[in-house]
């Protein structure tokens, strides 16, 4: 641990787990992760820090939100350099079952995403929110946290976790954070490390499509979508080229597309492939002028 840097304590079974939370005085928040942390994560301990006098960090590599062919056996378990991040960070407690100590048994009780986790991410990586309002739910039912914290880089997951928790009555508050971006617009993503000089330069793409939409937000939905597509058309010709999963802008809350009418909150949200890295990024606008709200 770097100087000064107070260990969190370790729980890696369910046994663990209970006794450091039966401890806990005061409000705990919890961080869900699935490791390989980056400043992303680490603004999320320090937003947790800010809400909670407890924080809790859970570090699991979830199979179950992985579809066939995905990257679950090359991502990234980088558990020493988690834990000293969660150390400088203030963390209390970390959270590091194993895939036994999570799923005992082959599970016979999952949770359904419903339409909204067949939309967009959803059409590209089926199952895919299924397998992760699962572990998400067990782990709010282990840890029981006041509070949970996630990145809004991943926004089709937190407004899924948002309705999971409003449809089944989960008491725990859900906080998110803004997405943190390298100085040149690239989203922070545990999949970043995949990817050579050469596809970075094709995949910071995503973040200058949504920021061309941004751009031409005055203009409405299909200006908007317009001016990001026009970024992306040039990056599926680049090389190394982008393979473009979606494009969409959509109502925050449900993900479907908004209307060329919509005014209010919208997300834009793009996702693709650069060689055989995945990546997503999003960013949130406000259609319509403050009057017409
Ligand atoms: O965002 C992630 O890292 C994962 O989807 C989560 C929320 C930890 C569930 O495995």
């Amino acid at each position: 641990m770097s100087e000064g840097a107070r260990k969190p304590v370790v729980a890696e079974t369910r046994e663990e787990l209970s006794a450091v939370r039966s401890a806990v005085e005061g409000t705990l928040a919890l961080v869900p992760t699935m490791g390989a942390l980056h400043e992303g994560h680490r603004s999320l301990i320090r937003m947790a820090r800010q809400s909670a006098d407890v924080v809790a960090v859970s570090i699991f590599v979830n199979p179950l939100q992985f579809g066939p062919g995905e990257d679950f056996d090359r991502y990234p378990r980088t558990f020493a350099a988690d834990l000293q991040a969660c150390a400088d960070e203030g963390a209390d407690v970390v959270f590091a079952p194993s895939r036994e100590v999570m799923y005992p048994a082959e599970p016979q009780v999952t949770l359904r995403s419903g339409p909204m986790g067949a939309r967009v991410e959803g059409v590209t990586r089926p199952g895919h929110f299924d397998g992760m309002l699962t572990v998400v739910l067990k782990l709010l039912n282990l840890v029981r946290p006041d509070v949970a914290v996630f990145g809004e880089k991943d926004a089709q997951q937190l407004a899924m976790i948002r309705r999971m928790v409003a449809d089944l009555n989960v008491p725990v508050e859900i906080v998110g954070h803004p997405t943190v971006r390298e100085p040149d617009g690239l989203a922070l993503s545990s999949r970043n490390r995949y990817l050579s000089a050469a596809e970075r330069g094709t995949a910071l793409a995503l973040s200058r499509a949504l920021r061309a939409g941004e751009a031409a937000v005055q203009g409405g939905p299909d200006a908007i979508r317009g001016a990001a597509r026009a970024v992306l058309d040039t990056a599926v010709h680049a090389a190394p080229p982008l393979g473009l999963d979606y494009l969409v802008l959509v109502d925050p809350a449900t993900f479907v597309e908004v209307t060329a009418a919509h005014h209010g909150p919208a997300v834009l949200a793009v996702a693709g492939r650069v060689g055989a890295t995945h990546l997503i990024d999003n960013l949130p606008l406000q259609l319509g002028s403050p009057k017409e709200r």
